[in-house]
């Protein structure tokens, strides 16, 4: 049974990876979201978080399930039995993102990357563009599945919070000085 890993970073998970995760179902009988780390990139949510959401999101799906990834993508895939990685391209940009990605995988263990084109009134939607959104006050509950959408305002509220705490207190140099009169 060939089974897939469908990978990503999921800060957070959206409708877009939903739709890419359903694509590769499609394909093969069963996959594997692998919550994995991004060393090229600061997580909003927490590794517990970004699972947690993937897991609802997924729930409803038959063979569909979703797993942490604590190192290598390949080495994960070997534990997992499984033989291709399906991600999903928005355009050219992720082409180029992910092509590097795909080469590296096959070199290093012979892994095949599958690409899937998403469903283009989704090609918009990004993790990334999602939390700039979120970070301004705009809407984002119909780009992420239901109840996402309060955590990453939760979380972006505590990271505000802990750079505020962190903030140097204000020294007497800072102070206005007072005009001569
Ligand atoms: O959603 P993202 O951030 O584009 O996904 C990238 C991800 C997490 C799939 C990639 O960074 C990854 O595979 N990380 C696990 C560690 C690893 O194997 N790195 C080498 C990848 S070539």
């Amino acid at each position: 049974m060939t089974i897939a890993v469908c990978p990503g970073s999921f800060d957070p998970f959206t409708l877009g990876h939903l739709d890419v995760v359903r694509r590769a179902r499609r394909l093969v009988p069963e996959v594997v979201v692998g919550v994995a780390r991004n060393s090229s990139k600061s997580a909003l949510l927490t590794l517990d978080e970004r699972l947690a959401v993937a897991r609802a999101a997924v729930a409803d799906l038959d063979g569909v399930r979703v797993e942490p990834v604590p190192g290598l993508l390949v080495d994960f895939c070997r534990e997992q039995g499984a033989t291709v990685v399906v991600k999903g391209l928005r355009g050219g940009a992720d082409y180029d993102a992910e092509v590097p990605m795909a080469l590296m995988n096959r070199h290093l263990a012979g892994v095949e990357t599958v690409f899937v084109v998403g469903d283009g009134s989704l090609a918009h939607v990004a993790s990334s563009l999602v939390k700039d959104v979120a970070r301004f006050g705009g809407p984002i509950d119909d780009l992420v599945p239901p109840g996402v959408g309060d955590l990453v305002r939760a979380a972006l509220e505590r990271r505000a919070d802990a750079a505020a705490a962190a903030a140097p207190l204000p020294t007497s140099t800072d102070r206005p000085t007072e005009e001569p009169r």
